[in-house]
């Protein structure tokens, strides 16, 4: 099964409009002007549908920052863009997307991205997970952690009430099978104290009490990485990077097997190339 994964598109609309005035937007904006509008390039995401239908893709999961400021403006463009994607979806939200209070009051992101039924009936929205199965034998786990946050932080939060669902609904995934799990940050505590999922240990614990788990896919740094921590009883762990990143943009390419996975990563030089390519056998039980 060939699943692509996809982070931190960050489509951006920038105003000065004072009816979608917050002070968080507003500082917002300030880094896009003095920062990330030189940073980011939007010409490769242009040629992804076409890509993934080329590659054969049969799933796409997006970690979330599909936004910068999550505008209005900023969900349509998004949207439209997954609009011209023929495969399935599933969509978590990154801390851009719900990056006001009233924004997640609203649950502006899940009116734009909702993905279809979870097993057990949990929603991200208010359970903050979701399981899907996405082939015979493997699922997927999808988390929000991003709720809004004060002005200065890009943190997530790992909720005991969402690890309580966590431990929920992996009672519904048979022996023998194998999952993933989609979320927007990293949990490990070694970025900035601002950009650090809040209790990250405890998803590192429940990862390491839970070897069906057998791959971690997030976003959030816009570095991408590959980190095969089976050995220390950890997933392997990818990070998309970015595929609006001026400097080196990514997205991953995964193909799905029982006794391991394929990763290749695309890397946009003029055009979408590989970059690498990785073969990694499953060794957790
Ligand atoms: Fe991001
Ligand atoms: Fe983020």
């Amino acid at each position: 099964m060939k699943v692509a994964h996809v982070s931190d598109l960050h489509f951006t609309h920038f105003t000065l409009d004072l009816r979608s005035f917050r002070w968080k937007r507003w500082l917002g904006m300030c880094n896009w002007l003095f920062f990330r509008k030189k940073d980011f390039y939007y010409d490769p995401l242009n040629e992804l549908p076409k890509l993934w239908d080329r590659l054969s893709v049969d799933l796409i999961l997006v970690g979330g920052d599909l936004t910068s400021t999550a505008l209005q403006s900023e969900f349509q463009a998004a949207r439209a863009f997954f609009d011209r994607c023929q495969q399935p979806l599933l969509f978590i939200p990154g801390n851009h997307d719900q990056y006001t209070y009233d924004v997640m009051q609203k649950k502006t992101f899940y009116r734009y991205f909702q993905n279809p039924a979870s097993v057990g009936g949990y929603t991200l929205s208010q359970h903050g997970v979701e399981l899907h199965r996405i082939a015979p034998s493997w699922w997927c786990i999808a988390l929000d952690t991003a709720p809004a946050m004060p002005l200065f932080s890009s943190n997530g939060w790992f909720a005991a009430r969402v690890e309580q669902h966590l431990e929920e609904i992996m009672r519904f995934i048979p022996v023998g099978d194998r999952a993933l799990m989609l979320n927007h940050f990293p949990f490990f505590q070694n970025d900035l104290p601002r950009h650090r999922l809040h209790r990250g240990e405890c998803l590192r614990t429940f990862l390491e009490s839970h070897p069906a788990i057998c791959l971690y896919l997030h976003g959030h740094t816009h570095r991408h990485t590959i980190a095969d921590l089976q050995k220390s009883s950890l997933p392997l762990i990818l990070d998309a990077g970015c595929p609006v990143q001026r400097d080196h943009p990514t997205w991953n390419l995964l193909d799905l097997r029982d006794d391991g996975c394929t990763i290749e990563v695309y890397s946009w030089k003029g055009a979408w190339e590989m970059w690498q390519q990785r073969e990694v056998l499953w060794q957790r039980r």
